[in-house]
């Protein structure tokens, strides 16, 4: 059978095929789930449209949904996530229509998108929000045939809301990112140690003794900060929330504004969701030598733009590291372009954690199917039963047994008479 997509090459499906398995037998959940999804088929007759990291753990979640009787198609979220040895494995091995190239140019990146949503999906799939946003403005006779969608990440989600807020949106999207078996531990120990993983790949530069500065405390910030501090940096964070900034201070971090942590960093890390939060004024005072990464969803949370415009010349001086030369001798370093520093100079946050961000995704896809004839054009969590279906799941995998309440203990939560 053959297969559509636009992939680099169908020749580097094989090498593509084992990283996926490797990647799957760290993802038990998904596993357990695909094991039922065959069984069961809840996504029969569904068509799904994923527009994701085309990685080798995405690759397990589009095999669990296509097991689960679903249509899929996917294409890249990113135009420099893409893996392309499990892009090729994608089409060649598991005959999933895949249109992902590392490195597309903006005009591809959108026919790529524009190729799933020709296939006229009833589920959207989004990291982001891309597909969702292309239909509500380019493709809006497609809307009344969609029944759901998903969303996996913070940024996605604060668009989504937003339209929601204001009266556009056209379906009902459930929120992967706010499932507690996704944020807590994802966004925190998957960006934590990816976004690490990014910049040590890229630079090679020891990280114990220099001064890390961490901008935005979300969960994301919490695991890049606390694991640099785990590698002996000393962390500074910034942020623009009171409360999170007094969490920072009392998780034992340096907490300053930006300006002033500009002339401390010798590393600055990105994580935020908002844009130019590096910009020309911390430019002007860093340090020689200072090195950018980005490890929030778009490229836009490193004012590039000014620092092109500041500088005098610019070069690649190593892959993924690109050179700005400044006034008075000084040079500044950016990774990846300002993109995902995870993703695009690592591999993404490890199968492990990803197992419970794609069983929510999975999960969330069968209730859609189940549910959507009763659901309104709003955002939703992801159902509770869901959430701490995911978290059994997990720990039963990992051989973890927990407590259960004994009778006296229950009762006692539901009255109100026993006091001092
Ligand atoms: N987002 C962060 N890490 C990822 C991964 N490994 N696969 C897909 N999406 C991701």
């Amino acid at each position: 059978m053959t297969v559509e997509g636009d992939v680099r090459d169908q020749g580097l499906a094989e090498e593509g095929r084992l990283r996926v398995e490797w990647a799957d037998r760290q993802m038990p959940v998904l596993q357990r789930i695909r094991e039922r999804f065959e069984k069961e088929q809840p996504l029969e007759g569904i068509t799904i449209a994923a527009c994701l990291h085309v990685t080798t753990e995405t690759a397990n979640l589009m095999r669990t949904l296509k097991a689960g009787g679903a249509d899929v198609a996917l294409c890249a979220s990113n135009p420099l996530s893409t893996q392309d040895p499990t892009a090729a494995a994608l089409v060649a091995t598991y005959e999933i229509p895949t249109y992902a190239i590392r490195g597309v140019d903006d005009d591809l990146y959108y026919k790529h998108i524009n190729a799933v949503l020709d296939r006229r999906p009833m589920i959207s799939m989004d990291d982001g929000g891309d597909l969702v946003f292309t239909l509500h403005s380019k493709r809006t006779e497609q809307l009344a045939e969609i029944i759901g969608g998903t969303e996996e990440t913070t940024t996605g989600v604060i668009r989504l809301k937003a339209m929601e807020a204001k009266g556009v949106l056209g379906y009902p999207v459930v929120s992967i990112n706010d499932a507690d078996t996704k944020h807590l531990f994802d966004n925190r120990y998957g960006t934590g140690q990816s976004a690490m993983d990014g910049i040590i790949r890229s630079t090679n530069v020891l990280i114990a003794g220099k001064t890390v500065v961490v901008c935005g405390y979300g969960q994301c910030g919490r695991g890049v900060a606390n694991r640099f501090r785990g590698l002996g940096a000393s962390v500074i964070v910034t942020e623009i929330d009171p409360t999170r900034a007094l969490e920072a201070a009392m998780d034992g971090f340096r907490v300053m504004s930006g300006h002033e942590a500009a002339r401390h960093g010798d590393i600055f890390i990105t994580v935020t969701g908002n844009k130019h939060v590096l910009r020309d004024v911390h430019f002007e005072v860093m340090k020689d030598g200072a090195i950018l990464a980005n490890a929030g969803h778009f490229d836009i949370e490193i004012d590039l733009r000014s620092l092109r415009a500041m500088s005098s010349s610019q070069r690649e001086v190593r892959h993924e590291v690109t050179e700005f030369a400044l006034e008075g001798d000084r040079k500044i370093y950016v990774l990846s372009e300002g993109r995902l520093v995870n993703l695009a100079a690592a591999e993404g946050h490890p199968a492990s954690v990803m197992d419970m961000s794609f069983a929510n995704q999975s999960l969330s896809c069968e209730w859609l199917a189940k549910n959507h004839a009763s659901l309104e054009k709003s955002v939703y969590p992801v159902p509770e039963d869901i959430d701490k279906e995911v978290a059994r799941l997990k720990l039963d995998t990992m051989g973890v047994r927990i407590d259960e309440l004994t009778k006296e203990q229950s009762a006692y939560l539901e009255e109100w008479q026993e006091g001092t």
